[in-house]
């Protein structure tokens, strides 16, 4: 891939990168937008388990206390100090108003005292940068299936900032689907690798849930799926635990893999990706790897940690967003409700 390079920041190489937008707190140091000296992830997971879901409050409070330890850790392992560092990026959005005013407002302030830039990163994008993480060589054009738990969406990735959307969620993404089946069926948060480890135990066969749009353009849905195992769960209440997580997850892959390998052939993409915490179900990524050696596609798939919410992503997207356009202002807040920057014909 190349991507333009506006004078001065061609020479900044080490980002440190903060991610705070949902429940894991983390810090990392990149080199390059690619060599990874440190990434730290702490997870809040076990704070929020017992409520069933993240609780925004919580997460912004762990975060306060959290935040400054992990970018400590995360600098120590990777050996610098603040004079090594040439930036600092934050995710300003999508994600927790609350959680990530703690990583927007800490990032500008080290930015502001290291005397170097900052620069925001979208969530999004980041999820994006992680598959080059791991796959440096990855050849564009290429489609991303990002799937987490606040969005899927279909992505047709020209180069460096260049994305077309190609279709995304009319109304639950994945994962929040997989984590409120995973709730309904008592089996706890998060949902999708409890779904995940469960459904190996079960038939996916067993029950022919729904596989909304299937056949129908490239937008998705899930939350007549979700109504489908409930419904069918009151209805059957003998029925298997196991063969209900097999079988709805058998559903969401049938649906996203579906959509996702015929976006490739439309576009005549070289490589189909996934991307976003979901990218992580066994299921999904044994299947894709299946089609895409079918249809003689190159197949991406980051591996478990870098799919789920991490700040190396974070650290390398700022790195090609600061080449791209530069310093981010001073006065920027958290966007919480911030979208991927697609082209628009
Ligand atoms: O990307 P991510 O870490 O955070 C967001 O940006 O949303 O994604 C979290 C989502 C959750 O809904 C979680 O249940 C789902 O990813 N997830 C999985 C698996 N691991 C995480 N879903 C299905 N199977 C998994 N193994
Ligand atoms: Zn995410």
């Amino acid at each position: 891939m190349t991507d333009p390079v506006p004078a001065p920041w061609a020479d900044a190489h080490v980002v440190l990168g903060i991610e705070t937008s949902c429940d894991e707190t983390a810090a990392a140091v990149v080199v390059d937008g690619t060599e990874v000296l440190s990434s730290v992830v702490s997870s809040q997971v076990d704070l929020h388990a017992r409520f069933g879901g993240v609780v925004p409050e919580i997460a912004s409070r762990a975060h306060v206390e959290l935040l400054v330890p992990v970018i400590a850790e995360a600098m120590l392992s990777a050996g610098v100090e603040a004079a090594d560092l040439d930036a600092v990026a934050a995710t300003v959005g999508p994600g927790l108003v609350g959680a990530l005013l703690v990583g927007v407002s800490t990032a500008k302030s080290l930015a502001l005292v290291w005397d170097v830039p900052f620069v925001a990163v979208n969530h999004l994008e980041a999820h994006l940068y992680a598959i080059t993480l791991e796959e440096p060589d990855l050849e564009l054009p290429a489609v991303v299936l990002l799937v987490s738990g606040g969005h899927t969406l279909l992505v047709h990735w020209e180069g460096h900032g260049r994305y077309r959307l190609l279709g995304q969620t009319v109304d639950d993404a994945a994962g929040e689907a997989f984590d409120k089946v995973a709730r309904f069926l008592g089996l706890g948060y998060p949902g999708g690798p409890a779904i995940d480890l469960l459904a190996m135990q079960g038939d996916p066969a067993a029950i022919a849930f729904p596989r909304p749009m299937l056949d129908t353009g490239t937008d998705f849905s899930f939350s007549g799926l979700k109504t489908a195992v409930v419904n069918h769960v009151r209805q059957h209440p003998e029925v298997a635990t196991a063969d209900v997580a097999a079988s709805f997850q058998e559903a969401v892959v049938d649906v996203l893999v579906a959509k996702a390998r015929r976006a490739a052939v439309d576009t005549g993409a070289r490589a189909l990706c996934l991307g976003g915490g979901v990218a992580a179900n066994s299921a999904l990524r044994e299947r894709l790897l299946s089609v895409c050696v079918e249809d003689g596609l190159q197949a991406f798939l980051p591996s478990r940690s870098m799919c789920t919410d991490n700040a190396a992503m974070v650290a390398s997207a700022g790195w090609h967003r600061l080449r791209m356009d530069g310093p981010s202002p001073l006065d920027l807040g958290a966007e919480p409700n911030l979208r991927l920057p697609v082209i628009v014909d």
